[in-house]
């Protein structure tokens, strides 16, 4: 097996989806013994049959627990939506919303949410005062490198987004900014040896990984930032509490 299907197989959403499937039997088996027993077991008590079975397997296979409780109600709620009798059209459509909004999320463990106005302010006074090259790894719609460019006309800003949707939006966005721009593709196959700054905001599952990445391309003067997600085997060497609250930002100097 390839290493890039092994790591989309390893995915805790795709786990979760094998559990399911592979409990379909038990759960069956299990029904029909209990019917055979006598017992009374209507749709919703199947279903919470084979969520307390999945459930049970992804304790076992050591998954996060939020997962847990998913995997129990899923089923249920499975049962509720067919209930609700809407249009197959319907679920299509919303899962090409999610499929281009969220891309490999499933594999990436990196889903989109906005840092916002307070992070923006305390990495625009991080910046270096000398003309620069920045880049936004997983930059959503854009607003932060965009702001920096409004900020910051002397320098570069650049954002590398794998979904299409948050991407193409952020595209469209930089038509006015001539020293913004947007890549689209996964951040692990880029140089950051090209940039003097590079700011992140990811999640946990990545960041060990992304230390090692930028320890061993970005140059001796430049700087890593993470927003709210810190570098458990590298202490930062500044941390900042960004000005009306918030999580915090966290730098190391290379
Ligand atoms: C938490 S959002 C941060 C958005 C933006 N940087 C901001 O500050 O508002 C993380 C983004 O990273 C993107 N992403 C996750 N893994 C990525 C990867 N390997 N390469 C490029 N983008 C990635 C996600 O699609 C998501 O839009």
């Amino acid at each position: 097996m390839s290493p890039a299907l092994l790591r989309i197989c390893k995915a805790p959403a795709v786990t979760a989806l094998l559990i399911q499937l592979a409990c379909l039997p038990a759960s069956y088996v299990a029904l029909r013994l209990l019917l055979g027993a006598g017992v009374d077991i209507d749709y919703a008590g199947a279903a919470l049959l084979q969520g307390v079975l999945a459930a049970a397997c992804a304790r076992w296979r050591r998954l996060a627990r939020w997962w847990l409780a998913i995997e129990l109600l899923f089923p249920l709620a499975l049962l509720g939506t067919l209930g609700l009798q809407l249009p197959p059209s319907l679920f299509f459509v919303l899962f090409m919303l999610f499929v281009l909004v969220f891309w490999s999320t499933f594999r990436t463990q990196v889903p989109y949410y906005p840092s916002g106005l307070r992070a923006w302010n305390a990495v625009a006074a991080l910046l270096p005062v000398q003309p620069l090259r920045f880049i936004d790894i997983g930059s959503g719609l854009g607003g932060l490198v965009l702001a920096l460019a409004a900020r910051r006309p002397d320098s570069t800003f650049c954002g590398i987004e794998l979904a299409p949707l948050p991407w193409l939006a952020s595209r469209l966005r930089t038509l006015r900014q001539s020293n913004a721009c947007f890549l689209r593709g996964d951040y692990e196959s880029l140089d950051f040896a090209q940039f003097d700054v590079v700011f992140a905001y990811l999640s946990p599952a990545v960041m060990t990984a992304l230390y090692h990445k930028a320890s061993a391309e970005m140059r001796p003067g430049s700087l890593l930032l993470s927003y709210e997600f810190c570098i458990d085997i590298k202490p930062p060497s500044l941390t900042i509490q960004p000005q009306g609250g918030g999580p915090l930002l966290y730098g190391w100097h290379f």
